[in-house]
């Protein structure tokens, strides 16, 4: 496949790496200096792009790819407010879209690990919800994109929870999300229940930035032929 890379950072470069061991081609390189030169002509070669940048341009990014008719994947977190419009192209303009806020497999299993014990925990009210993440100092975003959807995974699961906060807080029908910025952490993410007399603490770490690199590169051989909307349900079968 002919990938076209959007936003040439951290992750930029690690799907970079991931994508020429896989035998795949990178024909275009777009980062911030780039983006008022790129040509409709550029993406002429493209198969599919995969998109990780940042949340401000994030949006204008992911539709600068489908008005080329490019499928594109993207992982940038901290923009979600405006997926449904993405998601509304992919419905009206035959436009296919990947997003996922986290392409790690072992983080995709944490999250239905999150909502077994959140369905289990219903049952238990004497039980308090923590989250906290943590993830290096350059991050923009708070809380991470997988520390909401974890939290998204329990609300859908537990009557009793509504919603969830950016904050420390005592009240049983929100979560609380801490966030941690540390030297270069990729990203841990904990759940915690607590109650006067136990906790039970269920924790993801990842090692390094390459486990979201190659489910980004999996996920973009998958739609490369395909047509919609699609997240790692749709890829891992999960
Ligand atoms: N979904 C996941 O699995 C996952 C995993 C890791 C990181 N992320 C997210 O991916 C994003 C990027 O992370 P990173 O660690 O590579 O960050 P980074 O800061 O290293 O890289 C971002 C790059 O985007 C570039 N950029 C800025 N404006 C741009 C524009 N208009 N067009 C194109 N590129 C532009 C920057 O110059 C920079 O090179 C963040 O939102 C992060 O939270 C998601």
């Amino acid at each position: 496949m002919n990938i076209a890379i959007v936003g040439y950072g951290r992750m930029g470069r690690a799907i970079e790496q991931i994508a020429l061991e896989r035998g795949h081609q990178v024909v275009l390189k777009i980062d911030a200096k780039d983006i008022d030169s790129i040509a409709k002509s550029d993406f002429n070669n493209v198969d599919v792009a995969i998109e990780f940048s940042t949340p401000e341009s994030a949006f204008s990014n992911i539709n600068l790819c489908i008005d080329n008719k490019i499928p594109v994947v993207s992982g940038t977190t901290g923009w979600l407010n405006r997926i449904e419009q993405v998601v509304e192209r992919c419905k009206n303009e035959d436009a296919t879209f990947f997003y996922a806020s986290n392409y790690s497999l072992g983080v995709n299993l944490f999250f239905k690990i999150n909502e077994n014990l959140a369905k289990i925990m219903s049952k238990f009210s004497d039980y308090s919800i923590e989250l906290e993440e943590t993830h290096h100092i350059k991050k923009l975003d708070a809380p991470s994109g997988t520390a909401i959807t974890l939290a998204e995974g329990i609300i859908k699961n537990n009557q009793k929870i509504n919603t969830w906060k950016e904050e420390e807080s005592t009240t049983f029908d929100s979560i609380p999300i801490v966030s941690k910025r540390e030297g270069s952490v990729p990203g841990n993410h904990k759940v915690t229940y607590e109650s006067d007399f136990d906790k039970i603490i269920i924790e993801h770490d990842a090692k390094s930035r390459k486990g979201f690199a190659l489910g980004a590169v999996l996920a973009a051989e998958f739609i490369a032929d395909k047509r919609g909307y699609f997240t790692m349900n749709d890829l891992l079968e999960i």
